[in-house]
């Protein structure tokens, strides 16, 4: 079979964000648009020639056609050998443990997380280096750059590649590996995880609800929960990965996944809830009655870690990203374990993993992951649950209420301002930042301003500096408030709000969140004029 080199002209939309490319389907349909991008990152990965690549999405609509086109033209471009899941499918966390594995020098990742399909909805490519993480911006630039002046891209014509056998076959001289998306990682999973315990547990009568949202996990978690652990059939629900999701928004917070919050907030809930996003990499954690928040979450794993076989020997430490509450810096405190406070992005983790600075790291926006991948990992954070709640024995509400009784409880909520305007959205945060140094000990209602700052972050391992990572303002209540703009959105600005406040009195811990955080909600929209310069009264989404 012989390479065709197709001439082509650049779009000039291909910048990659911190996940990769992510926009609407009809971007990616048009005609060379994929192939160009794919040309752009191959001719940056270096060493190509004869080495392992990794190819799998989270089964959205266009996933298939676009893994066939990339694999033909990674045979053109000479790697050695494919590994690709089977139907195309990898979840992104299952894509990054296949890569650091085998040994390949890195993957396409194709997802847009948890933004809707369909057909109208959105896709991704994203490249993964051999560590099994996301590419760092110097590569994502040099993708950019390359994708601005393409010329021409190489593709093995020829027939389609059967991705439903497992099995190997070959493009030209590249050998195409079809794996079994799930076997690698469920047995990473039986290293860290004490499977016997979770699995004496479901014997035990425990019953839980994991709401796939019919995204990428439900094979994993129909694998691993049902199949392994010997959780009941019907455990995992909405399991069938579905290229529009079954009209889902695949995001697992308690507003698009409001089916599991209703069952757990009812008289039939079982002993645990749990859903994960389209690409597998977030996680939702509802016990009985209480949902818990990412930052509680992370702030318990770090606590009790030590529970599980892979955790045994301790932590190094934990990072979590500046605007997840503080939850976890108290626990770090405890264990006198390493603590870092890093931007609002997985990639910042990394290179802290990759030193053995810390092993746990989390982040508001529902990631919760360990140094076992370089990705965040929805089930591997339900697993790591499972096995506490095996272990400790005890109801899930209680771990969180026993959490909060030890250390006090973080009262935390995120106001969403979606689809704004972009340039009123940027003077917001302009304006924000023009008046910090006038803030500290002015009066908004019952809170006065302590301290407040524009977080930046020197990176402890390579000293790299990131300013203007969002505005913490700290009140003198133990109260905080942080503004950013997203990264992640698709169309216009979103302005995010986190208001959170510190109680350490016990018989506080059982008010509503919305009562308590609303004197930092009306000092936060005091402070940034929300309401004025938005010309919004409420936030779109509130988590
Ligand atoms: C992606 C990244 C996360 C990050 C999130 C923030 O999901 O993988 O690491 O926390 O985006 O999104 P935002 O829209 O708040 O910039
Ligand atoms: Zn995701």
């Amino acid at each position: 079979m012989a390479t065709t080199r197709v001439p082509t002209t650049p779009f000039s939309d291909q910048r990659p964000g911190t996940s990769g490319l992510r926009k609407k389907v009809k971007v990616f349909q048009q005609p060379r648009y994929v192939e160009n991008f794919i040309q752009a990152i191959f001719d940056n990965v270096e060493g190509a020639k004869g080495s392992t690549l990794v190819i799998g999405g989270d089964g959205r609509y266009y996933n298939e056609a676009v893994v066939q086109t990339a694999l033909k033209m990674a045979a053109a471009h000479g790697f050695a050998r494919i590994l690709v899941g089977q139907k195309g499918l990898l979840s992104t966390p299952a894509a990054s443990c296949v890569i650091r594995k085998h040994k390949a020098i890195g993957g396409l990742v194709l997802s847009a997380s948890h933004n809707p399909g369909g057909p109208d909805g959105d896709f991704g490519i994203k490249f993964n280096m051999s560590h099994g993480g996301p590419a760092p911006e110097s590569f994502t630039e040099a993708v950019f750059k390359r994708a601005s002046a393409i010329t021409e891209y190489a593709i093995v014509e020829g027939a389609d590649i059967d991705l439903t056998r497992i099995g190997e076959s070959k493009i030209g001289d590249t050998v195409v590996h079809v794996i079994d998306p799930v076997a690698d990682y469920a047995e990473l999973m039986e290293q860290l995880i004490d499977f016997n315990a979770v699995s004496e547990l479901f014997r035990s009568g425990f019953r839980m609800r994991f709401d796939a949202l019919n995204a990428i996990t439900g094979p994993y978690a129909k694998a691993i929960l049902e199949g392994r652990l010997g959780a009941p059939a019907g455990t995992v629900v909405n399991g069938e990965p579905m290229p529009d999701f079954g009209g889902h928004h695949p995001d697992p917070n308690p507003v698009h996944a409001h089916d599991l919050m209703e069952l757990m907030m009812g008289p039939d809930a079982p002993d645990f809830g749990a859903a994960s996003d389209g690409d597998g990499d977030r996680n939702m954690i509802v016990a009985r009655g209480l949902f818990v928040t990412p930052s509680d979450s992370l702030a318990i794993l770090t606590s009790h870690a030590h529970l599980a076989p892979g955790y045994a020997k301790g932590l190094s430490g934990v990072a979590r990203s500046m605007p997840t509450s503080r939850a976890a810096d108290r626990v770090a405190k405890k264990l006198g374990i390493n603590f870092f406070e890093t931007p609002t992005g997985w990639k910042f983790f990394a290179n802290l993993l990759d030193a053995g600075l810390i092993t746990l790291c989390g982040e508001e926006s529902a990631g919760t992951g360990s140094n076992h991948i370089r990705e965040k990992d929805g089930l591997w954070a339900v697993l790591l649950w499972l096995n506490i709640l095996a272990v400790t024995k005890k109801p899930a509400d209680q771990i969180v209420r026993e959490h909060w009784a030890a250390y006090g409880r973080d009262y935390y909520t995120r106001h969403d301002y979606e689809e704004l305007e972009t340039a009123p959205a940027n003077e917001l945060m302009d304006a924000l930042r023009a008046k910090l140094s006038t803030l500290p000990g002015q009066r908004f209602g019952e809170l006065t301003v302590q301290e407040c700052d524009d977080f930046a972050y020197t990176d402890p391992v390579d000293q790299s500096v990131t300013p203007k990572q969002g505005i913490r303002i700290l009140f003198k209540e133990d109260a905080r408030a942080v503004f950013r703009l997203s990264g992640t959105g698709t169309s216009g600005a979103t302005l995010r709000v986190y208001l959170e406040r510190f109680e350490p009195n016990a018989e506080r811990h059982n008010l509503p969140t919305a009562g308590v955080l609303a004197p930092v909600t009306e000092a936060a929209n005091a402070i940034a004029e929300i309401a004025k310069r938005t010309g919004r009264n409420e936030p779109s989404v509130i988590t």
